[in-house]
């Protein structure tokens, strides 16, 4: 059986609800477990075979603490749902960097305890895969992050929306070097986008003609202050590309974040508006509110990722893994309609097995 060494960078909501979710599926029977997630075993490999071997943040609340306490610390608020076992692995301090916006600037007290040699750690607890979950927006040190995984020759997965993994001059880098890449912006479980995009191919495969749909969302979670502050643009780009690219033509089509609302905490409030026509143009209009909580919305993606770079470790599979990219990720080199990517990242799994 093969584990996956893992190092966490960033320890905000979506790591919390990672170790939680570790801890939550260790405790559950395979079986059981098959509820919520999209894949309880892949490549042989089942959750507990993700293994954390390393996690940095610059948070004062959160730097020096065992990884178990920090994940319910500072500005972190996706909900506890699971008590969990102390770690032994500490927090250790990265370079701010851009790690801090004018949003969340008034929120976070950097330590002021020196950097770690970063690249060194990765090294000396053997990670094999960096999982890159920064605030959105921190595009300085998500690259210096990567600089890192390259030099510890470790794989790099890039959750933010930062462009690496759908830049051919990252590819490059992490092909020169032997070493998988997959990113950029990962997916939601059950997310807007793929809802959103499910909805318009029904309808477009049904013959409605969609004339115009947006889908707009408003959270309280620090990603939510952080996109607002400095994303939100990038956010709508690549949100409003992969909804469009869902419809054989061209429609009026507008997606992305457009709010915080503090008292919403770590949850999600996503609206969609679709208007178009059917048989002899009869109009017809879908208007939804859709809620759901961040965090967790990445944690059963994060397992199949972890699970499916450690298969393109195994394969030496270098630069950007297009079937774990397209399954996994919202910004990428190529984009395929959901379900298609499904099938490829299932074939990818299974090939060669
Ligand atoms: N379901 C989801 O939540 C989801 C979906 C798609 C993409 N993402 C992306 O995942 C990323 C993480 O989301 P989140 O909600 O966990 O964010 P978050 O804001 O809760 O956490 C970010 C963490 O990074 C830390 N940090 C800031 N600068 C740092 C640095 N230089 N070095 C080390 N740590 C640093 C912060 O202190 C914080 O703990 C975001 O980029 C988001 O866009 C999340």
């Amino acid at each position: 059986m093969s584990q996956v060494k893992v190092a966490l960078i960033g320890i905000g909501n979506c790591s919390s609800a990672f170790v939680q979710g570790l801890n939550y599926y260790s405790k559950v029977s395979l079986e059981e477990s098959c509820s919520g997630l999209q894949n309880p075993s892949l490549g042989g490999m089942s959750p507990s075979d993700i293994k954390i071997v390393a996690a940095f943040d610059i948070d004062e609340n959160k730097v020096g603490k065992d990884l178990a306490e920090a994940i319910f610390s500072g500005l972190n608020n996706t909900p506890k749902v699971v008590d969990v076992r102390l770690t032994g692995i500490i927090v250790e301090k990265g370079p701010q960097l851009d790690g801090v916006s004018k949003g969340t600037k008034n929120s976070i007290n950097v330590s002021n305890i020196p950097d770690s040699n970063v690249s060194k750690i990765l090294e000396e607890t053997g990670a094999e895969v960096v999982i890159n979950l920064l605030p959105s927006g921190a595009v300085e040190a998500s690259k210096w992050y990567a600089e890192q995984a390259l030099e510890a020759k470790c794989g790099f997965i890039n959750a933010t929306p930062s462009f690496i993994a759908s830049d051919e001059k990252w590819v490059q880098r992490f092909e020169e070097l032997g070493l998988p890449l997959v990113g950029d912006d990962l997916i939601d479980q059950v997310g807007s986008t793929a809802l959103h995009k499910t909805l318009l191919k029904l309808l477009s495969n049904n013959g409605v003609k969609i004339v115009e749909t947006y889908q707009l969302d408003v959270g309280g979670g620090a990603e939510s202050m952080d996109t607002h502050d400095r994303t939100r643009t990038v956010k709508r780009d690549i949100k409003t590309q992969s909804v469009s690219s869902a419809l054989p033509y061209k429609a009026e089509v507008v997606a992305g974040s457009t709010d915080y609302v503090d008292f919403l905490k770590n949850k999600r409030d996503s609206y969609f508006w679709i208007s178009g026509n059917y048989f002899c143009n009869t109009p017809m209009k879908i208007d939804i509110k859709f809620s759901t909580t961040d965090g967790p919305n990445a944690g059963s993606v994060l397992f199949d990722v972890s699970r499916a770079m450690k298969i393109a470790l195994n394969r030496k599979l270098k630069g950007a893994i297009i079937p774990i990219c397209e399954y996994a990720f919202k910004k990428t080199l190529q984009t395929n309609p959901v379900e298609d990517a499904k099938e490829t990242f299932q074939n990818f799994i299974t090939e060669n097995s």
